[in-house]
């Protein structure tokens, strides 16, 4: 009986949300080159419904951004997509997601090998306490990586690549906790970098930053993109209009609209979209 009245009320949600916003499945936004494709996932935390009926994907290459109000399912969605929730208890995903065309939740998905291949940079900077070069070297190091010139190598290469190598290349034995919050930020880019993942996933990476640290992190995401995908959420939506090149609009656990970053925020189809990017709520 239970389980029925639960369907009932799934029901009257869809039916209420495809009256209001569509179709989530037909009307699915089309991106170039997917690298990530999520198929109408649900994610549950116990039996807090935290993501409704996700269909998207995400474009190889670009930067996409996730807007929307606090608790709106943008980290879970995030977290989703390197199967971080699995570390969560009674946490639960339905659908499916692929990344390259392979489904990352199939069984016989290596999570260590899907973690090397989605990094992810997190809201607080959290380096290792150990020296600067260390914590780049970190991730080659576990993955077998043990020539001293390869990892030297690689750690100039990611410094450089995270915009932090001319500030810290005469102090590369130092702690790495020694540093300003913004170094450490781009520490840690460097550090996700090291293990050369396809995708870089940023939990709202700048706001712990001051405006000029967070100018250079986004000056960096632009040059990332060259050779990464990145996926960022953020609460700031001139960050988001600065650095992506798609919006997904999310609120209550359901994406609203998703689109190029233009039309979403010049001209978005749904008015909770408008509001939203306006600064009316949220
Ligand atoms: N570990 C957890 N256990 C239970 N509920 C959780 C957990 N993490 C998140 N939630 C709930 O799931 C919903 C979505 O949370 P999520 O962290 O994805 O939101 P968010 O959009 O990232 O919010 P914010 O902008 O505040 O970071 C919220 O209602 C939140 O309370
Ligand atoms: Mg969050």
């Amino acid at each position: 009986m239970i389980t029925e009245r639960v369907s009932e009320a799934a029901d009257s949600r869809i039916r209420e949300r495809i009256k209001v916003h569509g179709d989530p499945k037909s009307s699915k936004f089309k991106v170039p080159e997917p690298i990530v494709e999520a198929n109408d996932v649900n994610f549950y935390y116990g039996e807090k419904h935290a993501l409704k009926d996700i269909y998207m994907d995400i474009p190889k290459n670009k930067a996409t951004a996730f807007i929307g109000p606090s608790g709106c399912g943008k980290s879970t969605l995030l977290r989703c997509f390197n199967r971080l929730n699995d570390l969560v208890d009674s946490a639960r995903v339905e659908g499916e997601i692929l990344i390259d065309g392979e489904d990352i939740y199939a069984p016989s998905v290596d999570i260590t090998q899907l973690r090397k291949k989605v990094g992810m940079v997190f809201q607080k900077s959290n380096p290792f306490p150990m020296s600067i070069y260390e914590n780049v070297a970190y991730g080659p190091k576990i993955a077998g990586e043990k020539r001293k010139p390869v990892l030297d190598e690689i750690v100039e290469r990611s410094l450089k690549g995270s915009a932090l190598w001319d500030e810290v290349h005469t102090r590369l034995q130092e702690n790495a906790l020694g540093l300003s919050g913004g170094q450490m930020q781009r520490l840690c880019i460097a550090r996700a970098i090291a293990v050369e993942p396809e995708i870089l996933l940023m939990d709202e990476p700048c706001s712990a930053l001051d405006p000029i640290a967070t100018g250079k992190i986004e000056d960096l995401i632009a040059e990332l993109k060259s050779e990464y995908t990145i996926v960022i959420v953020t609460h700031n939506m001139q960050q988001a209009s600065r650095v992506s090149d798609y919006t997904a609009f999310m609120y209550l656990g359901e994406l609203i609209e998703y689109d190029s970053t233009e039309t979403i925020f010049l001209n978005p189809k749904y008015k909770q979209t408008e509001d939203y990017v306006s600064g009316k709520f949220g």
